[in-house]
C-alpha cells in the first residue's frame, strides 16, 4: 500500500462531499476518487464531472463491490452514517466519515464493533483540530507554554442560520453545531468533560424553536482535570462567523482571533474599520479540510492511526445528549447520566 496511490469513493456529492472529492481529486496526489455516488444522480454527474471523477453513480454499494477502492468518504446525511460504517467496513474499506457518527449511542457502538472487526481504519470528520488557529492553542497547552490549563473560553456563532429543512434533520444545535465545540473542548484541553450545564433560547427565529430546537447557548464545562470551559453559540452573528478560543492556563494564556480575507484598515474621521471575517466555513476552515483528508490517506497507506478516531466521535454525543438534558432539566448533568 505505501507506494500505491489511494482508490478512494466518495459517497454524498452535496456540500461537504464536494469539498473532500475536490481535495482528493486536485490536492492530495498520494490519492485519487475512482468514484462519487449521490442518490440524486445529477449531483453525483456535476460532481464526476467537475472534478475528473472516472465514475458517476447513484447507488454508493457499486463503490463498496468495487475491489479497486480501498477507503470510502461518507459525506452522506448523518442518520445514514452508522448504517453505512457497518456496511463498508463489512466490505473491507478504510473509513472516513463526516461528524456526527450518529445522533444514538447504541448505534455508534454497533457501528464502530463493525470497525473494530475488519480491522479497517475509520477517522471523524473533526476538521478544526487542524486549523492553525487551533493547533497552535492546542500546542500551547500541550507543550505547557502557559503552563497548568484552568479557563477555556470557545465562542462560535454561524454568520446566519441554515434552512429550516435542514435544522429538522440536523439533531439539534448541540448535536450539529455545538458539536464541533465539543470535540474542540476536549482536543484543546486534553481532557474529558465530566458534567455541563447549559443555557439556551430561541433569539435568531421563532421558526426554529417552533420546530423544537434552539438558536443560541451557553454551555458551561467542568473537566476531570479541573478546568472549567464555556462554549458560546449563536446561530446569527451578523458581521460573519466568529470562531475564537482562550485557554488561561498558570503561566499566561492562549488566544486565538478571526481569520480575515486582508489586514486592510480603513481609518476615518469617526471612526477606524476593516472588512468582516471570512464568512462560513467553507471558506474559514478551506485548509483544514485538505490536512485532515491528507491525515487520513497518510494513516491508511502507511498503516498508523487515524489522528481522529472512533470514540473521538463517540464522546462529543454524548456531551452533546448530556447539553439538550441539562436545558430539558433546568439542571447540570454529569455525562455518566446519559451514557449506560
Ligand atoms: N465537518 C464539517 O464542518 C461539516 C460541514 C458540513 C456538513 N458536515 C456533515 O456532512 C454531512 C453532509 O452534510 P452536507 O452539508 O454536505 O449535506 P448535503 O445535503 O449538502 O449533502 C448530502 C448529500 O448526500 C446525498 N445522499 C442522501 N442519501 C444518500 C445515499 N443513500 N447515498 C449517497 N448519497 C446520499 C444527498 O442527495 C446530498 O447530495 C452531514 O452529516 C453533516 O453533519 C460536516
Amino acid at each position: 500500500m505505501k507506494n500505491k496511490i489511494l482508490q478512494v469513493g466518495v459517497i454524498g456529492a452535496g456540500r461537504i462531499g464536494k469539498i473532500h472529492a475536490r481535495s482528493l481529486a486536485f490536492l492530495i496526489p498520494e490519492a485519487q476518487v475512482a468514484a462519487i455516488a449521490d442518490v440524486d444522480a445529477g449531483a453525483a454527474r456535476e460532481a464526476a464531472e467537475a472534478l475528473r471523477i472516472p465514475k458517476a453513480l447513484s447507488d454508493y454499494r457499486e463503490i463498496l463491490a468495487d475491489r479497486q477502492i480501498q477507503a470510502v468518504v461518507i459525506c452522506a446525511p448523518t442518520p445514514l452514517h452508522s448504517a453505512l460504517i457497518e456496511e463498508a467496513a463489512a466490505a473491507g474499506k478504510h473509513i472516513f466519515c463526516e461528524k456526527p457518527v450518529d445522533f444514538d449511542l447504541a448505534r455508534i457502538d454497533a457501528a464502530l464493533a463493525a470497525v473494530k472487526k475488519a480491522g479497517v481504519k475509520l477517522q471523524i470528520g473533526f476538521n478544526r483540530r487542524f486549523d492553525a488557529n487551533f493547533a497552535r492553542v492546542r500546542r500551547a497547552v500541550a507543550e505547557g507554554e502557559i503552563g497548568q490549563p484552568q479557563l477555556l473560553h470557545i465562542v462560535s456563532r454561524d454568520p446566519g442560520p441554515p434552512p429550516l429543512s435542514y435544522v429538522k434533520s440536523s439533531g439539534g444545535i448541540f448535536m450539529d453545531m455545538t458539536i464541533h465545540d465539543f470535540d474542540m473542548a476536549r482536543f484543546l484541553i486534553g481532557a474529558e468533560v465530566e458534567e455541563v450545564y447549559t443555557q439556551a433560547a430561541v433569539t435568531v427565529d421563532p421558526a426554529i424553536g417552533q420546530a423544537g430546537d434552539l438558536d443560541t447557548a451557553v454551555v458551561l464545562l467542568k473537566f476531570a482535570n479541573g478546568v472549567i470551559g464555556t462554549i458560546d453559540n449563536c446561530r446569527q452573528a451578523v458581521y460573519g462567523y466568529d470562531q475564537r478560543v482562550e485557554v488561561l492556563g498558570k503561566k499566561g494564556a492562549a488566544a486565538s482571533q478571526n481569520n480575515y480575507p486582508n489586514s486592510v484598515v480603513f481609518s476615518g474621521g469617526e471612526a477606524i474599520r476593516r472588512d468582516l471575517p471570512l464568512n462560513f466555513f467553507l471558506e474559514r476552515y478551506a485548509e483544514s479540510f485538505v490536512t485532515e483528508m491528507k491525515l487520513f490517506v497518510e494513516a491508511v497507506r502507511q498503516d498508523k492511526p487515524t489522528p481522529v478516531g472512533g470514540l473521538d466521535g463517540r464522546h462529543p454525543v454524548v456531551m452533546a445528549r448530556a447539553a439538550r438534558k441539562s436545558y430539558d432539566e433546568h439542571r447540570p448533568v454529569r455525562l455518566a447520566e446519559v451514557d449506560g
